[in-house]
């Protein structure tokens, strides 16, 4: 079996390809516009790497999809920092060069596993319910929860360019199932959930403080750099954060699945159990840090509020909550999340140490990296 890789080196790329020289012997194919994470890997015999954009090398990336046997799409701008700054450019790549990869797919028989996004379901209904028709305690006994078949999909105003990206991935998923429908397309879609864990995103200091990583990697720079951590709207959004090692777990059983049980399904993939406020999780990031890293002298960073038209631009709104409905993929892959939050914050805080120790060749307060233990739920 060819697997093929578009966007193998990004975050959840890189550790697929990880997961795919371990557990199976499919010969992997892969293409990026930067090998940066995944350098360890171009030895390996079954895996072969192309530099290669999609947007410019299309003959290529045509001839890659018919010779695979299955294509796996990760290709996406996903920063909402983008969403605001560039809606175009967030269209043209995650709808219209994906789009592409959906026609060639059908017209080559060749199944699809589409990444989506937990984003697509934007937000809750609770949330269009004005504080005080509900009482309190009656809203927190309410399920939220979001189910790949029942959810409905809600988004705001068109002025609000953060939607761009949801509305662009929702209109891929709405074509992959209809061409599924009419056309006999075999496809897998797959709705990630918050992963985080090593390689996730990137410092902004290491990058001219580029501002487009999400909220694990912006904590966790202001930590370094004894800045201020800020929150969104005071942090109050709530996100279910899930191991990459889950992750690739049941994403290696969706592109192994030689059973079809897959077989034109859109699946959830997330840690319902892992769920904390963004204000938490900045809590949770500092007092890690002040544990594992900090010097006892430094200033430890403080936390702070901001509006997000501030931090992000006038056409950003959050999501209010996204807790994924994983019944699905425990039914259809037999697998189940084990990590907790406290553990894969730890992992992803140290692997961004390690990082900065090997790019820079310094070494933080913390002079031995003990192996974490793995804690589960
Ligand atoms: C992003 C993408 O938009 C999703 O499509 C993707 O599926 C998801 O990441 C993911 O990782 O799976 P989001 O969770 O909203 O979604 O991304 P973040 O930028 O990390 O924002 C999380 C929350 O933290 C939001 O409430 C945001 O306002 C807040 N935030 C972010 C801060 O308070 N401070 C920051 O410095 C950054």
């Amino acid at each position: 079996m060819k697997i093929c890789l578009l966007g193998c080196g990004g975050f959840i790329g890189s550790h697929l390809v990880e997961w795919l020289i371990e557990n199976s012997d499919v010969e992997i194919v892969g293409t990026d516009i930067s090998d940066d994470k995944i350098r360890h890997l171009l030895d390996e015999p079954r895996f072969t790497y192309h530099h290669s954009d999609l947007r410019v090398d299309k003959a290529f990336t045509e001839q890659l999809v018919r010779e695979a046997d299955v294509l796996v799409d990760l290709v996406a701008v996903a920063s909402p920092k983008k969403y605001v700054d560039d809606p175009l450019g967030v269209f043209d790549l995650d709808f219209m060069e994906n789009l592409r990869i959906v026609e060639l797919c059908t017209e080559t028989k060749t199944r699809l596993i589409q990444f989506s996004t937990c984003e697509v379901y934007g937000q809750t209904w609770l949330s269009l319910v004005p504080d005080g028709v509900i009482p309190d305690d009656v809203r927190e006994t309410l399920d939220v929860s979001m189910n790949e078949d029942d959810t409905p999909l809600i988004v705001g105003p068109t002025d609000k360019s953060r939607w761009i990206y949801s509305v662009s991935k929702q209109m891929l998923d709405r074509i992959i199932h209809a061409s599924g429908e009419h056309r006999g397309l075999d496809y897998t879609i797959v709705r990630p959930f918050n992963f985080v864990g090593p390689r996730f995103d990137f410092l902004p200091s290491t990058r001219n403080n580029d501002p487009s990583p999400r909220a694990v990697a912006q904590f966790m720079d202001a930590l370094l750099q004894g800045t201020e951590l800020k929150l969104v709207d005071g942090g109050s959004a709530l996100r279910c954060y899930t191991d990459i090692d889950d992750a690739v777990e049941a994403l290696g059983r969706i592109l192994l699945d030689r059973k079809g049980v897959t077989f034109q399904e859109t699946i959830n993939i997330g840690n319902p159990r892992n769920e904390i406020s963004v204000e938490g999780l900045a809590n949770l990031m500092r007092d890690i840090y002040a544990e594992e890293y900090w010097d006892g002298e430094s200033k430890l960073s403080d936390i702070v509020s901001v509006h997000h038209e501030e931090f992000f631009g006038r056409g950003y709104q959050d999501c209010d909550r996204r807790v994924p409905n994983v019944d699905k993929a425990r039914r259809l892959l037999d697998w189940e999340p084990v990590h907790d939050l406290e553990y894969l914050i730890r992992k992803t805080m140290q692997a961004f140490v390690d990082d900065l120790e090997s790019t820079e060749g310094t070494t933080l307060a913390r002079s031995t990296s003990a192996p974490l233990a793995p804690a589960t739920v």
